[in-house]
């Protein structure tokens, strides 16, 4: 079999990173959850109080950047990797609504770009790896030779999300979680660097009437037809 990158883009909620984790199981590949990284840079600016209530020290982020270091460590008893923020595991910290809410406003800023992107194309230069986010068939590796692209209906997803997080003990409003993924979609769709748009090679995949396994083995049928 000839290795592959595989890109799958898509708005949030729309269970890109579940059918990407199953993908790199199938295939032997390398999972990278891009959201997690600027979620971690989210979750950093909360913890250094770089965002009060009506401002975000943007420059403060930027001037603390090149002290940031993230990376992935495998968990055997997960089956996938776990986000480390300078050294400590912030896997659970990086998924509460607080950073969801934020960290689109963090994801808008050019110097995070440029650094995540850079680390993202390292993580992938060996090919065999399934990457998801926003804009890796754009612009993180625009030769992948296959790049998926998620859709499904705000409601969808939001119903899906508010599940999620009622199923984790958080006391969240389906209200709430509507909100949060349709500023998200808004914020990513609209800001000027990298905005969410869908590659010209993409093929979309819309699962709002998709189960996981009527995705999986729809989007295991691409591969196999690139490898
Ligand atoms: O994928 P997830 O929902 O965890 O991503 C969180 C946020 O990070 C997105 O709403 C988006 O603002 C940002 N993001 C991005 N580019 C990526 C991955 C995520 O801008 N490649």
């Amino acid at each position: 079999d000839k290795k592959i990158t595989i890109a799958i883009d898509g708005f949030s909620s729309t269970g890109k990173s579940t059918l990407a984790k199953q993908l790199a199981k199938q295939l032997g590949y390398v999972y990278v959850d891009t959201g997690a990284m600027y979620r971690a840079i989210a979750f950093f600016s909360m913890q250094n109080n770089l965002i009060k209530t009506d401002f975000f020290d943007k420059e403060g982020l930027i001037n603390h950047l090149s002290t940031i270091r993230l990376e992935f460590k495998f968990n055997p008893d997960l089956g996938f990797a776990e986000m480390y923020l300078n050294g400590e595991n912030v896997e659970k910290q990086i998924r509460t609504i607080e950073v969801s809410n934020f960290v689109s406003k963090v994801a808008e800023i050019p110097e995070v770009r440029t650094k995540l992107v850079q680390q993202q194309q390292e993580m992938g230069k060996n090919k065999a790896v399934v990457m998801d986010g926003r804009d890796i068939g754009t612009v993180v590796f625009p030769d992948a030779e296959l790049k998926i692209f998620m859709t499904a209906s705000a409601q969808t997803r939001a119903q899906r999300r508010f599940d999620e997080l009622i199923q984790k003990g958080d006391s969240v409003t389906f209200e709430e979680v509507l909100k949060n993924v349709e500023e998200r979609d808004y914020i990513d769709t609209h800001r000027s660097n990298s905005p969410l748009v869908i590659a010209k090679d993409a093929i979309e995949i819309d699962n709002s009437n998709l189960n996981r396994e009527e995705q999986f083995d729809l989007v295991l049928d691409l591969v196999n037809k690139k490898r």
